[in-house]
């Protein structure tokens, strides 16, 4: 069996809103995904048996046991088809750990993919969203790419038309935040009173017709005062976007990375040396969206 290597993108959320909790402890969502080319890779071959190893950026704050995502995608694909799950899964990160980017979420779609090949297990599409929706409600997502509305859990995904390319700078930050504790301070910020998620018209019209400002102004994140109330200087870094021309920017998905929408690839790069300058953040990386989920690239 010849090792097959999947690429997936990071995403970030145009709009986040977050109903009240469940009586399953999850919340009801209405977001906007929108996948950027921000990639990690994760490479599949025969081994005696399972077994992760990670590679680049942060890979010293990813487990390579069972509590590995990609680990429990491996695990849960021989379980569906009946393959022995000896395979040697590989991790490759550029996507910010615990940054609000999706990428544990990423890398288990693409074990997902990668096994599926390298096993010639040829799961159809729909047993696939099931397989990736169980291990987590951003995974569905990572395989689809694009842009999407999401609902449910975030799990329930409708493509969205869109016209040309966005441009982005992202500040990513020396340690994450924990998704679970972002929305319980979520939840304890709010009233009682939540109300049911919605995405707004607005921001729909705007990625349909290509208009990048009116995207800006569209940006929401239900999560982003939870975020900052966690870690303030966040606020800090947002007001640099404002300082330096950004159509719009917001903390990404649960953070702490913060996203900056540029006017084209020349601006994401003069917001990106600005981020830098401040020396709040760890690194900035620019990428642009919307791109594919997941796939086979060898
Ligand atoms: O689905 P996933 O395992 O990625 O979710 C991580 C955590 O984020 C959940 O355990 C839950 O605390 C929170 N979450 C939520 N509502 C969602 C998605 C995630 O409360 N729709």
């Amino acid at each position: 069996m010849r090792p097959v290597t999947v690429s997936v993108p990071a995403k970030v959320n145009l709009q986040l809103s977050v109903g009240p909790v469940r009586d399953d402890g999850f919340h009801d969502l209405a977001t906007v995904f929108h996948a950027v080319d921000l990639l990690d890779t994760v490479t599949a071959r025969e081994a005696s048996e399972l077994r992760v190893t990670v590679e680049g950026e942060d890979a010293s704050a990813v487990p390579t046991d069972a509590t590995n995502l990609v680990w429990r995608a491996a695990q849960a694909m021989a379980d569906a088809t009946g393959a022995d799950p000896a395979v040697h899964l590989h991790i490759m990160k550029a996507i910010p750990v615990a940054g609000g980017m999706a990428g544990g979420s990423a890398d288990a779609a693409a074990a997902l993919l990668a096994c599926d090949a390298l096993w010639g297990t040829r799961v159809a599409p729909e047993e696939l969203h099931d397989l990736a929706a169980e291990l987590g409600s951003d995974v569905p997502f990572a395989l689809m790419g694009g842009t999407a509305i999401g609902r449910g859990r975030g799990d329930s995904l409708t493509p969205v038309l869109t016209r040309g390319a966005l441009h982005w700078a992202f500040a990513i930050f020396e340690g994450g935040l924990s998704t679970p504790v972002v929305y319980e301070r979520c939840d304890d910020m709010r009233s009682s009173d939540v109300p049911q998620p919605q995405i707004s018209d607005p921001l729909l019209s705007a990625l349909a017709t290509g208009d990048a400002p009116a995207v800006g102004r569209a940006l929401r994140n239900d999560l982003q005062p939870a975020a900052i109330s966690l870690r303030p200087e966040l606020a800090d870094v947002l007001e640099v976007g404002e300082d330096y021309g950004a159509l719009g920017q917001i903390v990404s998905g649960s953070g702490p990375t913060c996203a900056f929408l540029a006017r084209d690839e020349e601006h994401a790069l003069d917001i990106a040396v600005a981020l830098t300058g401040t020396g709040l953040c760890r690194t900035v990386k620019r990428a642009r969206g919307p791109v594919p989920g997941a796939r086979v690239v060898r």
